[in-house]
């Protein structure tokens, strides 16, 4: 069967008590694909990644990955099919080493086919590690990091479980312009590796620079879905986003 959609998100609702956080949100991401999704303060991106990740459970809609309906399935299970994601806050283990916080995903999260034997999973973590610039940090205790490290940590967490989807949710806010370049470089990596990317994040220049498409959110409803230029340029978007 061909594949047209690795990612498929319909009309997916979430409702926080009485407030509509999602409200009927079409989204798709293809293998290999990048997508920017934007939108300001309190739009529903990181809730919108917590449905899909299955750290919250939207009320109504469907989200399927590789045609597979996933929304009965627990977090952990979505992250073996091949679909990772960065924290907006990171959350390393603070008082373990970052080499000990990336051997954690490699035994536990990685797919199945990936499975790794015990042996190896040092050798494949250090090698992570070097990726993203970290290996120089490897014996270090993840609380100590600076933030950009912090970052580069979370998002080798993430990649240790070998996606087919990375999810990178505001990994630069606060960062300086070649830190943002490190993490936009990282980034593009992992296209490379064939692994489709969505970047959630405020930093324009960077949406811009690493997004094939962009999709943008606004009170919990896509306003815009389309080629980067025609978005930014949509009045709609810039009187909702990019006007504030
Ligand atoms: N667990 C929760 N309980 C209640 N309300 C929530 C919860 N999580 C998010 N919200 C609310 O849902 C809305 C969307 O929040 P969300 O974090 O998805 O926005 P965001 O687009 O990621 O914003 P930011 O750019 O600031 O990260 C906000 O109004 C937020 O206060
Ligand atoms: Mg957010």
């Amino acid at each position: 069967m061909m594949i047209e959609a690795l990612l498929e998100v319909k009309g997916v609702t979430k409702r926080f008590g009485g407030f509509t956080a999602l409200d009927g949100v079409d989204f798709l991401v293809r293998p290999g694909e990048r997508v920017g999704l934007i939108g300001p303060n309190g739009s529903g991106k990181s809730t919108l990644v917590n449905c899909i990740a299955g750290t919250l459970r939207n009320e109504e809609g469907s989200i399927r990955f590789e045609g597979e309906d996933i929304c009965g399935h627990a977090a952990h299970r979505r992250i073996r099919m091949g679909l990772a994601r960065s924290f907006q806050i990171p959350k390393p283990f603070a008082s373990m080493t970052v080499l000990d916080n990336l051997c954690v995903p490699l035994l536990y999260a990685a797919r199945k086919h990936e499975k790794l034997a015990p042996g190896r999973i040092v050798e494949e973590a250090v090698r992570i590690l070097e990726l993203v610039g970290l290996a120089g940090r490897a014996h270090a205790m993840s609380g100590g990091l600076t933030q950009v490290d912090m970052r580069k940590l979370e998002l080798a967490r993430a990649m240790a479980a070998k996606p087919k989807l990375l999810i990178s949710d505001e990994a630069m806010a606060g960062l300086s312009a070649s830190e943002v370049d490190d993490i936009l470089a990282l980034l593009f990596g992992l296209k490379e590796q064939g692994v489709a990317v969505i970047m959630i994040e405020h930093v324009m220049r960077a949406v811009m620079k690493f997004s094939e498409r962009i999709a943008v959110l606004v009170a919990g409803r896509k306003i815009a879905d389309g080629d980067p230029q025609a978005v930014v340029g949509n009045a709609e978007v810039v009187k909702a986003y990019l006007g504030e």
